[in-house]
């Protein structure tokens, strides 16, 4: 088969260098570019901030930020003074510790910025949480974690159910006339008073430094601990995969709540110095090429739903923009269509480059760098340093063009170090031999290109964000109607997949579009807004295991008509 591919383009360094990297890339030479190489002082938020701030950075931006009612700006030095503040007022207000989680609920804004990096700087672990939580999934995360202090707003506080979780001592509220009482405190009362001058916690490479809860297909979500060694691959690949030089400017759409908006959002960009845009609000196509035309974006990081939804809202609409700064796109979170691609060509005259990677990675592992040969389809090639391979399910490596679990070699810098409380989960995810099973599974082709074929497990991938059915399925057994659940990712041509329930009801109830909605609400208020259901269907019974596990796989056989397979565990 003739495979399609896009020539290089552009990017600031050329398939030479690359290839060379590729073969002597080293690991160790790799530190030599922190300041800890020479004087063994460790701490993330330094190297991102701090010795820009002491260098001829020191007066560049670092922070545009921009939403409906703010428009804010903030250099390397302003960084280090407010994040400074944020340590001081975590310290001495919520008596955070090394190694205490520090847990951050709250929509973009400066201030989420300033504390995560704070926190950071005391040698907490910071756990951000998605927005769009409600009290269900907040609760199960800040339970887990032991989180010793949160830090909100008044209009997410409704959400966290203080009472239930004891080891929660110190609440942060950010906005303006809080009330103090109790475990409730003033952040931006307490900022204001603050010194600009922190003593930061000097840590091992091995601490941890971030904690993202994300979901699996049984069980529920899990903490996925990174620690600050991971700033080796962050650095790296954000001057590889991103490209990121010393004049751009760049804009990761992701929020922090997902791994891309840490990795990508916060830690990749100021490692390496570079202005960093930040956006809040909700998703409009015009706001979004507004912001690379008022910003003058150079380096865009965003995913497939996001170019879909701007592919539909029209290519007259891009027409009304001015566009030319952008010289370098990107996309990861799900599968890249070669038609989002060749629209990107058309529109931006740019090509869109997918990577691969998971928030149990910590960073990129698969990308199309700027150099190379894109083949629309394909997910590109490992990281130099990285040994990725296609391996059957007792771990030996596969030949070329056959499908099997996309594996990675154990070590690489960045790699998850821990599942919070959860060793046997951690351990579950190698094969002897070290090899670490992504869950998704794919081809290597004859060039080393990857491609990805889908998920082994029923993790539902719906724009982008990672939804574990098991969560979904739980939450809606809650609701009095529901006497049993199951949940698949349904294909779709914007989002990827939606959710969709497949429900049997008590005795007592009948179905009806009302109690859909009815449905559709509780899993909305209950857990989140992307978690909920876009797509119900009522059954008399559900298929089940002879030990009662709903069959999830024969409910995708329904719903896509396509053959059930084994159906000899099945109960009659
Ligand atoms: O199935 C893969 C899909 O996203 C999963 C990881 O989800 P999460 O941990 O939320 O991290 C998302 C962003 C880092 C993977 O197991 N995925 C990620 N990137 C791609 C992808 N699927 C296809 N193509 C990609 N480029």
């Amino acid at each position: 088969m003739k495979v399609e591919t896009l020539p290089v383009t552009q990017g600031s360094y050329n398939l030479k260098d690359y290839e060379e990297a590729y073969k002597s890339f080293d690991w160790k030479d790799a530190e030599k570019v922190f300041s800890w190489a020479e004087t063994g002082k460790v701490n993330m938020a330094y190297e991102a901030i701090d010795r820009h701030a002491e260098s001829f950075r020191k007066n560049k931006v670092a922070l545009f930020y921009r939403d409906e009612k703010r428009n804010e700006k903030y250099t390397f030095y302003e960084m280090k003074k407010w994040s400074n503040r944020a340590g001081n007022v975590l310290k001495e207000y919520g008596n955070v510790e090394k190694g205490d989680r520090v847990f951050i609920f709250m929509p973009r804004s400066p201030e989420l910025y300033f504390s995560v990096l704070g926190a950071i700087k005391l040698g907490a672990i910071v756990g951000p949480l998605f927005e769009a939580f409600m009290e269900g999934a907040v609760k199960d995360r800040l339970e887990d974690s032991e989180a010793k202090v949160l830090i909100t707003t008044p209009d997410l506080i409704g959400r966290v159910p203080v009472d239930e979780l004891p080891h929660l001592k110190t609440i942060f509220i950010v906005g303006s006339d809080v009330e103090e009482a109790g475990p409730f405190v003033d952040f931006n009362k307490k900022m204001a008073e603050a010194d600009n001058d922190l003593d930061i916690e000097w840590v091992d490479r091995e601490d941890g430094m971030i904690l993202h809860y994300t979901s699996g297909s049984t069980g529920r979500p899990k903490g996925v601990l990174h620690v600050h060694n991971a700033m080796i691959q962050h650095y790296h690949t954000a001057r590889w995969v991103l490209d990121l030089q010393e004049t751009d400017i760049y804009w990761c759409t992701a929020d922090p709540g997902w791994v891309t908006g840490t990795s990508y959002g916060i830690f990749g960009p100021w490692l390496t110095g570079t202005s960093n845009v930040i956006t809040g609000g909700r998703f409009k196509p015009e706001n979004w090429y507004q912001t690379i035309e008022d910003f003058g974006i150079t380096v865009w990081y965003s995913a497939p739903t996001a170019f879909r939804m701007l592919m539909s809202a029209g290519d007259e609409l891009v027409k009304k923009f001015d566009l030319s700064s952008l010289r370098h796109i990107l996309s990861v979170g799900e599968p890249l269509n070669p038609e989002v691609i060749r629209w990107g060509m058309k529109v931006f005259n740019k090509r869109i480059h997918d990577t691969w990677w998971m928030t149990e990675t910590g960073a990129h592992v698969i990308a199309n760098y700027p150099c190379m040969e894109i083949k629309p389809g394909s997910m590109g090639k490992p990281f130099p340093g990285i040994e990725v391979a296609i391996v059957d399910d007792q771990g030996n490596v596969l030949p070329p063009n056959r499908m099997g679990n996309l594996a990675i070699k154990k070590g690489w810098p960045s790699m998850m170090r821990q599942i919070w409380n959860n060793p046997e989960k951690y351990e579950s995810y190698f094969l002897p031999g070290g090899w670490y099973i992504s869950g998704d599974s794919a081809y290597m082709d004859e060039d080393g290109y990857i491609w990805f074929q889908g998920r082994v497990d029923d993790v539902i991938m719906t724009s982008g964000e990672r939804v574990g059915p098991f969560e979904v399925e739980s939450k809606l057994l809650e609701h009095p109607a529901i006497a049993e659940a199951g949940v698949i990712g349904k294909p779709d041509p914007v989002r990827g997949e939606i959710i969709k329930a497949f429900v049997a009801l008590n005795e007592g109830y009948e179905p009806s579009e009302e109690l859909k909605e009815e449905i559709r609400q509780f899993v909305k208020t209950g857990l989140a807004a992307h978690a909920a259901p876009r797509e119900i269907e009522f059954k008399d019974k559900l298929p089940k295991t002879r030990s009662g596990k709903i069959m999830r796989r024969v409910l995708k056989a329904w719903e896509l008509d396509l053959p059930a397979g084994d159906l000899s565990t099945m109960e009659d």
